[in-house]
């Protein structure tokens, strides 16, 4: 494990009176999440998104409570300094305080996060406050909130009207009065985000948000190439797994048809006089 400092909620105030950038990205495994921590990113989500970009679903919403669980057990086993964020699915927390509170308590006491993230502004204001008031640290989640994508229209980015930003303005304030310790944004644009950075107390993290806030969040295995179904306007490629991956299975399908591979190297001995005995 890497010797820098541990990421807790003091050190997030800490970076944001300093105006430094919290560097965060999803995680879903733990060999993704180990070697994030290696890096030295701040934050990991283990997003509901990994129902699409690693079990394979066409929305997050068919993600389950257990699913989500034994993806973040393993990020927070690989994971020391770095502050891990479990998202709460789909219907783990909209049927009521109750429920949000016991699933919410679940990623803290059973995976070990240090915090959950939820979809909504002021109509989750009430379940964010619950959440608080049990003692678990919230992130608030507004602007494209895929989960309530069928309401929305579809997966579009908000606030780009007057009307809508200043709702998304409105949201931001319900959250932090609720104890929302923080509030990412999602696809709105820059100068929205803006606004909402310079009337709130709490830290404002951005994925499609643009330069303006606190902190920075990208999805994987989209930076990395691996997912290509679609690529939002937000995301920046930084590798190109996917190709690499792809170069490297039909080089091992070639060598296995050719017998190149195994070669004498990966081959197990056994000494001539104990051969010659069998
Ligand atoms: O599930 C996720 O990865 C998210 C981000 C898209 C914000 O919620």
């Amino acid at each position: 494990m890497s010797e820098r400092e541990a990421v807790n909620i003091n050190y997030l105030y800490q970076k944001k009176k300093e105006g430094e950038k919290i560097s965060w990205l999803t995680a879903y495994d733990y060999p993704t999440a180990s070697f994030q921590e290696e890096a030295g990113i701040e934050m990991i989500l283990v997003g509901d998104s990994g129902g699409m970009t690693l079990l394979g679903y066409d929305s997050t919403l068919p993600v389950s409570m257990d699913e989500m669980m034994v993806m973040t057990k393993a990020v927070t086993r690989a994971t020391d300094k770095t502050f891990v964020v479990g998202d709460m699915p789909y219907m783990s927390y909209q049927p009521g305080k109750e429920e949000a509170i016991k699933n919410a308590g679940r990623f803290m006491g059973e995976c070990g996060t240090d915090a959950i993230k939820l979809e909504g502004g002021r109509r989750m204001a009430p379940t964010v406050e619950a959440i608080v008031d049990a003692g678990i640290p919230v992130i608030g989640h507004i602007g494209m909130t895929p989960q309530s994508a069928a309401q929305l229209g579809g997966y579009k980015s908000q606030g780009r009207d007057a009307q809508s930003a200043k709702e998304l303005i409105e949201d931001a304030k319900s959250l932090e009065q609720a104890g929302a310790f923080a509030i990412l944004l999602e696809a709105v644009p820059s100068r929205v985000a803006k606004m909402i950075y310079d009337q709130s107390d709490v830290p404002i993290y951005g994925i499609g948000a643009g330069s303006s806030v606190d902190g920075q969040l990208l999805i994987v295995q989209d930076i990395l190439g691996l997912f290509e179904l679609f690529k939002p306007r937000f995301v920046k490629r930084y590798a190109n797994l996917g190709e690499e991956m792809v170069d490297a299975f039909n080089q091992y399908i070639e060598e296995v048809k050719s017998g190149e591979f195994p070669g004498e190297e990966h081959c197990y001995k056994i000494p001539d006089e104990e051969f010659r005995e069998i």
